[in-house]
């Protein structure tokens, strides 16, 4: 029996997905944990959000709707250009970017109170996940958080890509501080038990190990 062949996680391949009607991940909706997350959150507003693979926008459209100075992200032609039309139908002002993630640094460095994240970190490549925790560290202001839903199943193979809550926390440890980290109890039901929520805080020194 052959192997599995790996999943095309490359731009043209997501647009693909979009374009067939292969959008499993869409829920049609905000991720009910980050709606809670903005129904609590006592952040002094404005305050500069960034949605990375924003897919159709709905996190991103939550935040802008609560106040939030928006920019979303994703280098999926047919994701911004649903999204930019769900903004212009809301009266929702966001900045839209349709750009690799991997290259919004040095541009926006620096310039976000939150990096907000919702099944982007679970479509790429896992040999990229130290490079997105340095890139949600460049994003943010000192002090800055990523807030997140993350899949923590262990299925093999995927995407979406699993992650261990202990893995999480290892990876973003040269950046960041843990300030929240349980499962989701809130999540849809084709997702129960399978995701945790995360808050960290960008800490001050990112220079050393993380001790
Ligand atoms: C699983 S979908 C999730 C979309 C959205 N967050 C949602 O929940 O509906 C992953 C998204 O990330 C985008 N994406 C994947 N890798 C990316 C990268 N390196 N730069 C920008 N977007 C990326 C894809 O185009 C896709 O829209």
């Amino acid at each position: 029996m052959s192997a599995p062949q790996p999943a095309d996680l490359s731009a043209a391949a997501w647009e693909q997905r979009y374009q067939q009607g292969r959008t499993a991940w869409d829920l049609g909706q905000p991720a009910p944990a980050l709606q809670r997350w903005v129904s609590r959150q006592p952040a002094p507003l404005p305050a500069a959000a960034i949605v990375l693979g924003a897919g159709r926008g709905y996190d991103a459209l939550l935040l802008a709707g609560q106040g939030f100075q928006v920019t979303a992200v994703d280098f999926a032609p047919s994701a911004i250009a649903a999204l930019a039309q769900q903004a212009e139908a809301a009266q929702l002002p966001l900045s839209l970017r349709q750009q690799d993630i991997f290259t919004l640094v040095p541009d926006l460095a620096g310039q976000f109170d939150y990096v907000v994240e919702h099944t982007c970190f679970c479509a790429l490549d896992p040999s990229l996940r130290s490079a997105y925790a340095q890139l949600v560290a460049d994003l943010l202001t000192p002090g800055g958080e990523l807030v997140g839903v993350f899949f923590t199943h262990n299925r093999q193979g995927c995407p979406p890509f699993g992650i261990t809550p202990g893995d999480l926390q290892a990876i973003f440890r040269p950046y960041f501080k843990v300030l929240e980290l349980q499962p989701v109890t809130v999540s849809v039901p084709a997702r129960a038990g399978e995701e945790h929520f995360l808050r960290l805080q960008r800490r001050q020194d990112t220079s050393g190990s993380g001790d």
